[in-house]
This record gives structure tokens, C-alpha cells and sequence, in this order.
């Protein structure tokens, strides 16, 4: 059996809060699954599977979110944010079997998370909250989403390839660490970034994965950001990625805006330097590694955690 069957256990993103309005549905497709997020009028978000368990319609195309349920297009089933049927217009009594299922939603930092575990197992862990998101001295995210076709271990592995940067990012690494903990992989980063628009960049970075698909980067400096990456599995060969930076605000709302749109162009220019690598390479299970790359096997070793069962509570 393969080290990465199906898909890792844990928290992943699968939509920004501003996508979702009071009323709004927004139709998923993670996992290799459709599901159906809308948000309530308390201003909860639920995630349902998408289709009806009546005779299947897709409760996200044509359905319709009332208090803080959602109305099935096709005969009109109303069932609530935990997948119970509350209504059937036309009959006396609600079929015991009419329960789609609900998945484990939290939202945080301004994003909308999920909870995957294959064994339905409950949450182990929790996604920490980011002070700097909604302080009113930084600046909202700026964000992208790309589509890409790859395995997420791909975009993990960057965690430990300090080989890659100076040749894929033209970046000079002078400090390259990791650490590990049973949830966390961090990277710690000294060097100089040559932005390709020209100028120099002496950074500092610490970026933080906290369980397999959701990843903060902390950068001090001139201009202190936070930038954001997660990856979720669309199905077994493909992620969506989403992106983004906040900055510590600079002058005024406009001036902002400008940088952290910098930042994330920036990121952008980044990833579709390993985009390209990592949609045409092979996964190599015994790599030739050399006594100068990253410490590759202790990370692949934390990652495929993720992929085994996932235990009831985490040590740390
Ligand atoms: S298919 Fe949804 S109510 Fe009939
Ligand atoms: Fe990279």
C-alpha cells in the first residue's frame, strides 16, 4: 500500500469567510467529494454533502438557504446545518432515513475550515486564531486561489528543500531550519530574496504548518506580514491553493493595499516557479539525497502521520 492512500486527516481550507454571505450557498468539491457550504442567519457556515438523500438532487444547485437551513430545488426538503431533515412539505411524517451527512466546520483567521478524517473521526486538534487578522493596526488579506495538478506532498515537501531556492526562487539562504512536533513543521529562514522585479529583500522568516494543509508564515522586519498558504485535496491528483498576505498597515488604506498587493504578487511569482516543477515531476520514494539538502526524510516521516489513523488527541 502506498504511504499517501487517500487523503491526510486534519483541518484544511475550503473557502475565504467573505465568499459565503448570510444566505449565501457556495457548492465544494473536496476530497473527491460535492459538498454544499451556505451560511446561515446566526452566521454560521455548514457543510453538507451535496447531494439529497431523498432522490438526489443537488441541494447547491437551485437550493435555497431559509433561517439556517437549506431547501432541496427538487421537492423542497429542508434539512439543517447538521444534515437532519426538519420539513417535508408534503408528508406526515420525516423518513428516519432522511439525514445527509454534515461535516465539522469552523472558521477562523477569515477563512473557512473542514475537518477530514476518512474514519468520520472528531476533530483532534484546533486551528490557533491569528492576532493580526482584524487588528485594526494590519490590513485585511489580500488573496489568490489556483487550481494545481499535484499531490500535496509536493508543496509540503518545500517545508525542507532548502536545495530548490536559489535555483527555482533565486533566493540566497544563509539560515535553514526545521523543527517538528507531533502537529507543527517549522521552517526558519535567513537569506536575501531577489524580487524579479528587481532590488534586493534581506528576510527573516518563521512559517509555521499546523497539522497538513494550513500554513502561516511570520515575517519581521522593515514591513511586518503574515502570509497564508493552504492546500486542500480536490481529489487524488489535484489541490487547491490559496494564498495571501496581511501587512502591518503603512501610511493609509491605499498605501496598504498597494504592499500587501506586492507581497501577494510576489508569493504568486513564487509558486508558479515550483507550480511548474511540481506538475511534471515524479514523487521518488528513495531519493539520492546529499549531505547539503534539507532534512527531507524527517519530514516525510511527519507528514505520513497525517495519512495513518488518526489518534483521538495529539501530544502537543
Ligand atoms: S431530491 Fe431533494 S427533496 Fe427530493
Ligand atoms: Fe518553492
Amino acid at each position: 500500500m502506498s504511504a499517501h492512500e487517500g487523503y491526510p486527516w486534519g483541518w484544511f481550507v475550503v473557502g475565504f469567510s467573505d465568499e459565503i454571505e448570510v444566505g449565501g450557498i457556495k457548492n465544494l468539491k473536496y476530497f473527491g467529494q460535492h459538498m454544499v457550504a451556505f451560511r446561515g442567519e446566526d452566521g454560521n457556515v455548514s457543510i453538507l454533502d451535496a447531494y439529497c438523500p431523498h432522490l438526489g438532487a443537488h441541494l447547491g444547485v437551485g437550493g435555497t438557504v431559509e433561517g439556517c437551513t437549506i431547501r432541496c430545488p427538487f421537492h423542497a426538503w429542508r434539512f439543517d446545518g447538521a444534515g437532519t431533515c426538519v420539513e417535508v412539505p408534503y408528508a406526515k411524517r420525516i423518513p428516519p432515513k432522511a439525514k445527509v451527512k454534515s461535516w465539522h466546520v469552523v472558521e477562523r483567521n477569515g477563512l473557512v475550515f473542514l475537518w477530514y478524517d476518512r474514519a468520520g473521526g472528531p476533530p483532534n486538534y484546533e486551528i490557533p486564531v491569528l492576532p493580526e487578522y482584524g487588528d485594526p493596526e494590519w490590513g485585511p488579506w489580500d488573496v489568490k486561489l489556483l487550481h494545481i495538478k499535484t499531490h500535496p506532498r509536493e508543496v509540503i515537501e518545500n517545508m525542507a528543500d532548502s536545495g530548490h531556492f536559489p535555483r527555482v526562487h533565486g533566493t540566497h539562504v544563509d539560515l535553514f531550519e526545521n523543527e517538528f512536533t507531533d502537529l507543527l513543521c517549522i521552517q526558519r529562514i535567513k537569506g536575501v530574496a531577489y524580487p524579479r522585479g528587481g532590488g534586493r529583500d534581506d528576510f527573516e522568516l518563521e512559517a509555521t504548518y499546523y497539522g497538513p494543509g494550513y500554513h502561516i508564515s511570520r515575517m519581521e522586519g522593515v514591513m511586518a506580514s503574515r502570509l497564508l498558504l493552504a492546500h486542500t485535496p480536490v481529489d487524488e491528483n489535484s489541490i487547491d491553493l490559496r494564498f495571501g498576505a496581511m501587512i502591518k498597515k503603512v501610511g493609509d488604506e491605499a498605501k496598504t493595499k498597494l504592499y500587501s498587493g506586492m507581497y501577494v504578487k510576489n508569493l504568486q511569482v513564487g509558486f508558479e516557479e515550483d507550480i511548474e516543477i511540481w506538475e511534471n515531476k515524479l514523487y521518488r520514494d528513495r531519493p539520492a539525497l546529499c549531505d547539503g539538502d534539507g532534512p527531507i526524510g524527517k519530514l516525510r516521516r511527519w507528514y505520513r502521520r497525517f495519512y495513518a489513523d488518526a489518534p483521538a488527541s495529539l501530544g502537543d
